[in-house]
């Protein structure tokens, strides 16, 4: 992958995902991907989230892997390292920027305001994530960000679920938003696999 743009290829919705246990990870991924979501962000929240990624990247050929929660040039590296082809996060600076482009790993970095899409515009990067989507101004932010930025496109994350994702996703400057719906802990705890697929299936149907 060249371009995080890619990944809007593969569907309407990319799971955030924490994973709090080790073995939870290859087949909470292979659920995704049997319903159909192939592209995956782990977060870096969890002391075993590199192991997570290692685990899955080796497991589930069919997911695209990449890392969320990426603050700095050293998860960056670490995240490579483990697997991903990605990295999310959660704001962004030039530095961060910098070192995805050094290590080959293409970067969705979070925006919130004008300022810091013009900084990651700036830096050659178009396709942005708008996070937290729902605290930061919700549909009526990513329609005055329109207005400025004719040529961004924006994955929103932060509050999204089944029933507001089809408000975001009409939009003409979004492709794909984000969520951890599709992973609900209950479900996780529960080893509910067949639940998170069923999820997953309702999430690639959002948009054909
Ligand atoms: C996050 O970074 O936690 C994502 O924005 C997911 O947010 P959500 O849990 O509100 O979907």
């Amino acid at each position: 992958m060249k371009n995080t743009l890619e990944l809007v290829q593969y569907g309407p919705v990319i799971p955030v995902i924490v994973i709090n246990r080790l073995e939870d990870a290859v087949p909470m991924a292979q659920a995704l991907v049997d319903g159909g979501v192939r592209v995956l962000e782990v977060t870096l929240r969890t002391s075993i989230a590199l192991q997570c990624m290692e685990a899955i990247a080796k497991a589930v050929p069919d997911a695209i892997l990449g890392a969320g929660t990426v603050r700095s040039p050293a998860d960056a590296q670490a995240a490579k390292d483990a697997g991903c082809t990605f990295a999310v996060s959660p704001g962004y600076t030039s530095a961060i920027g910098a070192a995805c482009v050094k290590i080959g790993l293409p970067l969705l970095p979070g925006t919130a305001t004008g300022s810091e899409v013009m900084q990651a515009n700036a830096d050659g990067l178009l396709f942005l994530k708008f996070f937290p989507a729902m605290q930061a101004g919700g549909i009526a932010m990513l329609k005055a960000l329109a207005g400025p930025f004719t040529d961004v496109v924006f994955c929103p994350t932060g509050g999204i679920t089944l029933a507001t994702a089809p408000d975001f996703l009409a939009l003409p400057n979004v492709k794909v938003c984000g969520g951890s719906w599709l992973t609900p802990a209950d479900a996780v705890a529960a080893k509910d696999w067949a639940r998170i697929t069923a999820l997953a299936r309702e999430a690639s149907a959002l948009r054909a």
